[in-house]
């Protein structure tokens, strides 16, 4: 067959005339490829899936109401273009009553997202030319630095380890790049590592980007999802303002993902130049999700139940990993648990397997226990388990880590 003449005109940024030529499978890729395989393998049997990387939970019904109410106003059914006031106002009381920021202006100092991975992939316009440097950690979720590279800037990766209690560590970035530096991209609770930040973290980086006149992009897509205490806001910090914004989302804290609803909030300039962007990539989310959105920043007791639900399957997700060996601890928030991946596995008769990475292992489980997790190489070995995996009930919750421990438990880790 001949190539389209169409196969050479494909901007570099996205492979140039190899685009789509690259037999490279990616992380994701491989997970779903081996889930099939293994299905194929062991017809109905069940996979136990803790790879996922959403809420297993429909939005609340008072929220889906609220939707259908505001879907049959006529008022609301054209582009919304930067969006009305009811988010934004609620966006502005959310901040206040549930994370302690105070006096943000709900006019200029906060617009809704089509969700945090479109305002992450819309903000690198708002700042990067060709040679800037981000700063970005890892492993970490990549969207800004991959636009950022499109706009010919470059990512600077600062590693999460365990050392560091998953916090970059803003002392070790040498005096060329900072120069060179214009954004500092982070996010906690974090995913993958599910770390917390800590107010002195976040005094830290306003430090930080004041004295090297950097941005800080906050992405708290888990900040509402906490086991304890209340959500920590890079906001609430002093000075935070005056160096960055902070991206909140419903996706997470309110089981939204699919309705593809946020806000972005903070320093009033970037929030300004952030709209002006936007308004050149999309017309608006649908003012009746906008409003349905701004109804669940009115009620955080959503949230709350549904991070108590998290934290009793991370409790006993713990356990069974406990268990099994894996130097599994809780952490503060998030649905993430990040655990140091085996190095190997000995089953009862003396075989021993060994994984050279936390790939090798990840695709190991899903082949031998049925079990989906995600690997993370970036900064040491570690699988991620989220607690979002699909079980009807409490009970059938139960049965699915009692299951999960039994699988793992038939094997001995070497860590
Ligand atoms: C760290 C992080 N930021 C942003 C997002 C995207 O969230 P949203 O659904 O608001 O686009 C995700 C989703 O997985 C995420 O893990």
């Amino acid at each position: 067959m001949t190539e389209s003449y169409i196969q050479n005109l494909f901007a570099e940024r996205i492979g140039g005339k190899q685009y789509g030529k690259s037999t490279a499978i990616y992380k994701f890729a491989k997970i779903k490829a081996a889930k099939r395989a293994a299905l194929a393998a062991n017809p109905g049997a069940e996979i136990i899936d803790m790879g996922v990387g959403e809420p297993d939970a429909m939005a609340f019904p008072e929220v889906v109401a609220e939707l259908h109410k505001e879907a049959q106003k006529p008022e609301n059914r054209g582009y919304s273009d930067n969006g009305d006031a009811v988010l934004k106002e609620a966006a502005a009381r959310y901040l206040d009553r549930v994370c302690g920021v105070r006096g943000i202006n709900p006019e200029t100092e906060v617009i809704h997202s089509i969700g945090s991975k479109a305002a992450l992939s819309i903000l690198p316009a708002v700042l990067i030319n060709p040679g800037d440097y981000v700063l970005m950690t890892t492993p970490g979720y990549p969207v800004f630095g991959t636009h950022a590279k499109y706009y010919g800037g470059l990512v600077h990766n600062l590693a999460l380890t365990e050392a560091n209690r998953f916090l970059p560590d803003l002392d070790a970035v040498s005096a060329d790049v900072l120069s060179k530096a214009k954004v500092l991209v982070i996010n906690y609770p974090n995913n993958p590592t599910g770390a917390s930040a800590t107010p002195e973290f976040f005094a830290k980086v306003v430090e930080f980007a004041r004295r090297n006149r950097i941005v800080v992009i906050h992405d708290a897509a888990y900040a509402a999802l906490v086991f304890e205490g209340k959500p920590l806001s890079f906001l609430a910090t002093p000075g935070a303002k005056e160096v960055g914004i902070e991206l909140h989302s419903t996706s997470k804290s309110f089981n939204m993902t699919g309705w593809r609803c946020g806000f972005v909030a903070g320093n009033e300039l970037l929030v300004k130049a952030y709209g002006d962007v936007k308004d050149n990539s999309d017309s608006g989310q649908f003012l009746a999700i906008q409003h349905a959105a701004g109804y669940c920043l009115d009620h955080p007791e959503i949230t709350e139940k549904i991070a108590a639900k998290y934290s009793r399957r991370m409790d006993a997700l713990v356990a069974a990993l406990r268990g099994a060996g894996f130097s599994a601890i809780k952490p503060k928030g998030s649905f993430f648990l990040y655990v140091t991946a085996p190095k190997a596995a000995v089953k009862k008769d003396g075989t021993r397997v060994q994984f050279k990475t936390a790939e090798e292992i990840s695709q190991w489980l899903i082949t031998e226990k049925l079990i989906s997790t995600v690997p993370w190489d970036d900064a040491g070995a570690y699988l991620r388990f989220s607690v979002t995996f699909v079980a009807k009930d409490q009970a059938d919750e139960n049965r699915v880590l009692a299951e999960l421990g039994r699988r793992l438990g038939e094997v001995r880790f070497e860590f």
